[in-house]
């Protein structure tokens, strides 16, 4: 028998092969996928509480946690969502100059900010809704914030009252973040009954004037909007386009009217700009936080980390200097505090944490970045805020 033939006669018959071929199809996951109503193909096991070894391990926990419409409204951006990007992009363009280590023990992380003793220079950064996230809701993570010795500051638009969030305790300092009201009294009424309840100081939100952030919820299903009309502003003959102008009336002088219901400080967020920043100055404000609302607000504008040696130029030392938008990693704030910064606010990490895990998983985030920090400076050889001057980065955004 030649080798030809050999192969022939070795060769599976027409039946040998339908039979295996049948066995493989029985034996596939494809036809078991049919007969078990259980999906198998997209299964993945949520790691627990412990298995979070830095921040973005949170996120995907929160991610399986939440309905899509709060996934969506924490997770997204405006428009193209470049912004949002380039937040976390420019910290890869400044690099960190390494130099003798030190023993973290060594690391001292402690500042004031606006007569606030702190350990770290961190801030909770005011963000909406927070029920929605843990049934707790904002008094349950103002907790966590106390807990990680972190000033917490209240959004304009919290699911509890602002009044029940500052009262819940006076364990730790709480600050009032406020969207102005083109009423006059109203903005009084307001400012009074925050700060009665015990916010020491405010911080005035001026951007997202001209948002054209409902577009980007109905594109990404905020709320179920694919399938139903929009949640909030409609379309209208003044308003064909739906590009909402509830603060398209904002001016500095506005700052002027409401300095004297304020008794503590008042600070400006959303400055991207020298220029801006000196007139956030000029019109009382003791304190500015630079910040784009997290890629919120207008697409296409600079990254918070870019802009900040500009600001801080600008601002002089007069006032302190807070920034936020992007901040993920120990490492990040660093960054920020060499490029002048006096302190960082953390957004979306800490919703991430609370939504996760609840108010244990906050603290951990607000712990892990705070542990990064005096990680980073120990690498860099930095003891002191005070050692941390430009000269411990070096930038490259050009
Ligand atoms: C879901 C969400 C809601 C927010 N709500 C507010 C708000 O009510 N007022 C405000 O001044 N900023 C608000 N912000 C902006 C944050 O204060 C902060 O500027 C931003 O989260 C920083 O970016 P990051 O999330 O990348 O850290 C919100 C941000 C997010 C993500």
């Amino acid at each position: 028998m030649g080798p030809e033939e050999r192969r022939w006669r070795g060769s599976p018959t027409r039946r040998e092969a339908l039979a295996s071929l049948a066995a493989l199809v029985a034996g596939s996951p494809l036809l078991s996928a049919q007969r078990d109503p259980a999906q198998r193909a997209g299964h993945h096991r949520i790691p627990g509480f412990a298995e979070m070894r830095d921040i973005f391990d949170f996120e995907p926990v929160f991610r399986a946690n939440v309905t899509q419409a709060v996934y969506d409204y924490t997770a997204h951006g405006a428009d193209s969502e470049f912004t949002m990007r380039r937040n976390r992009d420019a910290f890869a363009w400044v690099d960190i100059v390494a130099r003798p280590a030190i023993a973290p023990s060594a690391v001292d992380t402690r500042t004031t900010v606006l007569g606030l003793s702190l350990d770290y220079p961190l801030f909770v950064a005011p963000t909406a809704l927070q029920s929605a996230l843990h049934p707790d809701g904002e008094v349950g993570m103002r907790g966590a914030a106390i807990t990680a010795k972190t000033p917490y500051i209240i959004s304009n638009n919290s699911s509890q009252p602002a009044e029940k969030i500052a009262s819940s305790s006076s364990a730790g300092p709480v600050w009032f973040q406020f969207y102005p009201r083109r009423s006059l009294d109203e903005s009084r009424a307001m400012l009074e009954r925050v700060q009665n309840a015990g916010a020491s100081a405010v911080v005035v939100t001026v951007d997202q004037q001209a948002t054209t952030y409902e577009r980007t919820l109905h594109l990404r299903n905020l709320g179920g909007s694919v399938r139903g009309p929009l949640p909030r502003q409609g379309a209208n003959a003044r308003n064909p386009y739906r590009v909402g102008d509830g603060r398209l009336w904002y001016e500095w002088s506005y700052l002027d009217r409401i300095r004297p219901f304020i008794a503590g400080p008042m600070l400006v967020k959303g400055i991207l700009t020298g220029e801006d920043a000196r007139l956030c100055i000029e019109h009382g404000a003791q304190g500015v936080i630079v910040s784009n609302h997290g890629g919120r607000s207008l697409d296409y504008g600079p990254s918070t980390l870019e802009v900040l040696p500009e600001i801080v130029d600008a601002v002089a030392g007069r006032v302190p200097v807070l920034v936020d938008s992007g901040f993920r990693r120990g490492s990040d704030v660093m960054k920020a505090l060499a490029l002048g910064a006096n302190a960082v606010c953390l957004g979306r990490a800490t919703r991430w944490g609370y939504a996760a895990f609840g108010p244990q998983g906050a603290q951990r985030v607000i712990e892990m970045v705070q542990a990064e920090l005096v990680a980073s400076m120990a690498a860099a050889g930095r003891r002191s805020l005070a050692e941390l001057d430009r000269s411990a980065v070096v930038t490259r955004f050009d």
